[in-house]
């Protein structure tokens, strides 16, 4: 599929769609563009029912995502920061964003790009990888949810350590602070993200979306909350037409063909 996109490459197929960071004489750093073109990407596949899961990733070998356009923070005022950080912020569209959302780290992923990284439903990263929050060495902090995102997810310490040492760990130490969710071999990584995004792809896109959904609330909600939301979104895929599909199909003896209905 021709891409109508400058700094990124969006391509379809079974229903997964790639996004990826086209930028890799500069590590892929997210500028204004990239981050325009991300969210337009996303606005683009939101409804569009052959899409069902999403993965991100980097061109080259090199990078995932090397962070935030560091020359575009020369020019910038406070004032116009500010501007910047409170407009549509990819971050936080691809947090909300109701299909899955795979992060596939295929070399450094930092500061903004283990922040997109983290904002993604799940990481998966080649043994190359290497993460971090090096902000704190340009004299700055995370700015894209890692000081709230970074200690849900791998605790108050870690966090501290990462963001506070701006030091870098390999996909490895990651995968053990649960950074990462998945570590494969470098020449694993494209074929087993896409075996993942296209089991995922399979199933009922209601579901999914209602299993991602009570997932979401988890870190949100207290227990007692989030149990009775996940009864009433139980209650809810138990109406769809796909769940008819699947138990006819299971009691049949035949693969399901769901919907989305
Ligand atoms: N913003 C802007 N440009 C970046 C960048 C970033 N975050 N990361 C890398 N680049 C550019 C470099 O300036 C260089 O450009 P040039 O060829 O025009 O000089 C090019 O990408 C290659 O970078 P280089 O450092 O030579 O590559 P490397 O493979 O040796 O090292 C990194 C890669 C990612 C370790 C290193 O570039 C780096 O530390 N980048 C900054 C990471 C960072 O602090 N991110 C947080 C930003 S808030």
């Amino acid at each position: 599929m021709m891409s109508e996109f400058e700094t990124i490459l969006l391509s379809i197929e079974d229903g997964v769609a790639t996004i990826t960071v086209n930028r890799p004489d500069k590590r892929n750093a997210l500028n204004a563009a990239v981050r325009r073109e991300i969210g337009s990407a996303l606005d683009q596949i939101r409804d569009d029912t052959n899409v069902r899961v999403v993965v991100f990733t980097g061109a080259g070998e090199k990078a995932f995502i090397a962070g935030a356009d560091i020359g575009e923070f020369t020019q910038r005022t406070p004032l116009e920061q500010r501007a910047v950080m409170s407009g549509a912020v990819v971050f936080e569209t691809i947090a909300e964003f109701p299909k899955p959302t795979i992060a596939m780290i295929n070399g450094f992923a930092l500061g903004g790009g283990c922040e997109l990284a983290i904002a993604c439903d799940l990481r998966i990263a080649a043994y190359s990888a290497r993460l971090g929050q090096p902000e704190i060495k340009l004299g700055i902090i995370p700015g894209g949810g890692g000081t709230q995102r970074l200690p849900r997810m791998i605790g108050p310490g870690q966090a501290m350590r990462l963001i506070l040492t701006g030091e870098l760990i390999s996909a490895e130490e990651a995968a053990r602070i649960g950074l990462v969710d998945l570590v494969v071999e470098d020449a694993e990584l494209v074929p087993r993200t896409m075996d993942i995004a296209r089991t995922m792809a399979q199933h009922s896109p209601v579901a999914v979306q209602l299993a991602k959904n009570a997932i979401r609330a988890a870190l949100e909600t207290p227990l007692s909350a989030g149990l009775r939301y996940e009864r009433e979104l139980f209650i809810t895929a138990f109406a769809s037409d796909d769940k008819r599909e699947g138990i006819s199909a299971f009691l049949e003896k035949r693969t399901p063909n769901f919907r989305g209905q």
